[in-house]
């Protein structure tokens, strides 16, 4: 059976994600390629659930481990009853946010270090992104551009903890530079979005397009 292609798309809060994700949308249905567009947290009635205990302020007292897991098993329960099963039926699969969120967050941001990697490769099941495109902002910049009332309890973190998760990006994008599309989003967002169609096309391109 045809594999699918696995896109996710990373950055931190305010760079822009949702808009460019909202012109993937544009794209595929232009071409009338039948593709998943999905998030995280949540992308599944559960995962939405966890979704909402895990971004709700009123959480002010969640324990980073707890949040780290609350992550993952939003991840594991979205892989196993959606990814996955979507991918094995040769299906494109655009994934707002995915493990390196979780790396970059609570890895880098609330320090818990490799513990991170370890619960979220369990909770993968070996389905790792084909390509990523990392939107690169200064979380400065990101932050201002959400209004104060619309933050979630992960946007109210301080600038230090958006720092660390920024530096966390880009240090996992040096890491894994064959997997790794980094994208300047202080750009127009027309800009960005022909340098991130351009990567599209060629990636369709070099799969022959096939996956319907
Ligand atoms: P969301 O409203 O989806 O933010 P955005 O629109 O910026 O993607 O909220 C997700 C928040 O959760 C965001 O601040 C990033 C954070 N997050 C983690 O800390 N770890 C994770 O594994 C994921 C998926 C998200």
């Amino acid at each position: 059976m045809e594999q699918g292609l696995f896109i996710t798309m990373e950055g931190p809060d305010g760079s822009g994600k949702s808009t460019q994700i909202a012109y993937l949308k544009e794209y595929f249905d232009m071409r009338g390629i039948d593709t998943i567009f999905t998030r995280e947290p949540g992308g599944t009635p559960i995962g939405e659930k966890i979704r909402d205990i895990i971004l709700d302020k009123a959480n002010g007292e969640m324990c980073d481990m707890a949040e780290a897991l609350l992550y993952a098993a939003s991840r594991s329960q979205h892989v196993h009853q959606l990814i996955k099963p979507a991918l094995s039926e040769g299906k494109i699969v655009i994934c707002d946010r995915f493990i390196d969120s979780s790396i970059a967050y609570q890895g880098y941001g609330r320090q818990l270090g490799d513990a991170v990697r370890v619960i979220n490769e369990l909770a993968i099941e070996g389905c790792m992104p084909d390509i990523t495109f990392l939107m690169e902002l200064s979380p400065e910049i990101g932050k201002s551009r959400i209004k104060l009332e619309y933050q979630d309890r992960l946007e109210l973190e301080k600038l230090e903890f958006h720092n660390r998760v920024f530096d966390g990006y880009q240090e996992i994008a040096q890491i894994y530079p064959e997997r790794f599309v980094c994208v300047n989003a202080g750009r127009p967002k027309e800009v960005v979005r022909d340098e991130i169609y351009h990567h599209i096309d060629r990636l369709l391109q070099n799969r022959g397009a096939s996956c319907r």
